[in-house]
């Protein structure tokens, strides 16, 4: 097949997939664990940075059809706290090409309406990174459209302890010697307050696991891993997903809506 051939047939099915989905029924949130960079560099016999250069692309693909679909919110796990571990190398590239996005999509970030927002320990992480950080999250403060949370330096046990100690905080400098926590003051004190927990949780490269990744938030997440690479996750692979979860049937712990009726 001839290359103009092949991007005609793999437009078609993009097109054929959007006009399968319904509008009405799309998550509210998307949280994404983008993994195999590295898998997908090595199987072309290229250094990992090459996979997670790939990555950014994938990134910028999965942002741009989201906000496209009205998508009112996503979640992006770029670092975690245990990306420490790997080589520093790695982790140099990491930083930089995570700085080299910040900087270069910017414009078209604020141009698109789209809120950014840091979730993970950010106090940590270098100077550098954490200024350029605070130029994106203060110039799309105001935005309205969708809000875009990018996990740096992020784990969701530490998120869960960073929580618990605020509202510690709060309780001692107050003098609230009844205070209860519940549920709604646990959730308003994660880095995620405000936004809706996700619906759907993606994650690439096939493995079947949660990686400390929003683990409060998940609780009631309908989960889609697929064996895609995330440098190969298309537009076209987003809507399967996508397409995926709108057959399943949320039910909260509770009944099948059929069910429900023949109980009654
Ligand atoms: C997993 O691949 C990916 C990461 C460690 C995160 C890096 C993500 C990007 C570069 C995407 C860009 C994100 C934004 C928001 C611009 P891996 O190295 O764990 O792959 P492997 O499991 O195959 O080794």
């Amino acid at each position: 097949m001839k290359v103009h051939e092949s991007l005609k047939s793999s437009d078609l099915e993009e097109e054929r997939l959007l006009l399968e989905l319904d509008a009405d029924r799309l998550p509210q949130h998307i949280a994404v664990i983008m993994d195999g960079n590295g898998r997908w560099a090595q199987r072309r016999h290229l250094p990992r940075v090459v996979g997670h250069r790939a990555g950014v692309q994938s990134a910028r693909t999965a942002i741009e059809t989201c906000a496209s679909l009205g998508i009112s919110n996503l979640t992006l796990y770029a670092f975690s706290m245990e990306n420490w571990c790997r080589p520093k190398a790695e982790i140099d590239f990491l930083m930089r090409l995570l700085r080299g996005y910040l900087r270069k999509e910017l414009p078209t970030i604020h141009r698109n309406n789209i809120r950014m927002l840091v979730i993970g320990r950010t106090d940590q992480l270098p100077d550098e990174v954490r200024a350029d950080i605070d130029r994106a999250t203060e110039q799309t403060a105001g935005n309205t459209g969708m809000n875009l949370a990018v996990a740096l330096n992020y784990g969701g046990r530490a998120e869960l302890v960073d929580a618990f100690n605020r509202i510690l905080d709060r309780v001692r400098n107050n003098g609230l010697a009844n205070a209860r926590v519940d549920e709604e003051m646990i959730s308003r004190n994660l880095y995620t307050a405000g936004l809706p927990d996700p619906d759907l949780l993606i994650r690439t490269s096939g493995e079947m696991r949660v990686s400390n990744f929003l683990l409060w938030q998940i609780a009631y997440a309908e989960i889609y891993v697929t064996e895609t690479l995330w440098p190969d996750f298309s537009r076209a692979k987003l809507y399967e997903a996508l397409l995926d979860f709108q057959k399943r049937e949320r039910r909260y712990g509770g009944l099948a809506q059929e069910r429900h009726r023949v109980m009654a």
